[in-house]
């Protein structure tokens, strides 16, 4: 069965204060938006790769993959308003109809090969999987009136790739979009199926602000 990957790379990336969204900056060399294309065809040289970008970084992106004389076979469709809009349009251009598709944030460039694997494996054995790590620092939630600590190990962060049966994430993508909706398992989810957590891992950060990138810099020396 084939393997479909969706990258998300539309966001503004405006907490990062760079003038380039954060996809396009340099780490290592590169531009973080190669360095995870990369760990995909490590993982299957095959996978079928989809970028979502902006429309107005299309053109942009058009002309640096010239100029890095980029290799890398995939296609490109513009985003949307929420990451929600540009899922959809990513898997409305995917022309399978059985296969596991991941939707993968563009800015986890060092998600681990075995986070990669399981994800796809347990996808195909039980129709979806969703990576998390549990948290090392202490949780609070805050109200009006303060804040309480809340039991830390009932909680886990939640990281991409999120991997589904390519069909059953189409029907969940028909629904009209709620600003709950922040990853593709919440979508999943709000029609009545149950996810299945499986271990991600904690170099897979998502580069945010510029300590992230400075971490991934260290972090993909290794
Ligand atoms: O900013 P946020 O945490 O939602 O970004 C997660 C991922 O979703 C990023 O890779 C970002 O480029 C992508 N995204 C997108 N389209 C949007 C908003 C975010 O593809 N409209």
């Amino acid at each position: 069965m084939s393997e479909n990957l969706i990258i998300v790379a539309a966001g503004s990336g405006k907490r990062m204060g760079a003038a380039l969204p954060k996809q396009f900056l340099q780490l290592a060399g590169k531009p973080i938006l190669v360095h995870t294309m990369e760990k995909f065809l490590k993982h299957n040289s095959e996978i079928k790769i989809t970028v979502v970008l902006n429309e107005e970084y299309v053109q942009f992106w058009d002309e640096l993959s010239r100029t890095l004389n980029l290799k890398i076979v995939h296609h490109v469709v513009s985003g949307g308003a929420e990451r929600f809009h540009s899922v959809k349009n990513g898997l409305d251009s995917i022309l399978a109809n059985d296969g596991v598709v991941a939707i993968h944030d563009a800015v986890r460039p060092l998600v681990s090969l075995k986070t990669i694997e399981t994800c796809f494996n347990i996808a195909r054995e039980r129709g979806n999987a969703v990576p998390v790590i549990h948290p090392a620092d202490s949780l609070r939630i805050a109200s009006e009136n303060g804040s309480s600590a809340v039991e830390r190990s009932k909680y886990r962060l939640v990281q991409t790739p999120q991997c589904f049966e390519i069909n059953v994430l189409r029907r969940a993508f028909e629904q009209p979009y709620q600003s709950s909706f922040t990853d593709d398992a919440s979508v999943l989810e709000a029609m009545g199926e149950r996810i299945n957590l499986v271990e991600g891992n904690r170099e897979n950060i998502k580069i945010t602000d510029p300590s992230d990138l400075r971490m991934a810099e260290a972090l993909i020396q290794d």
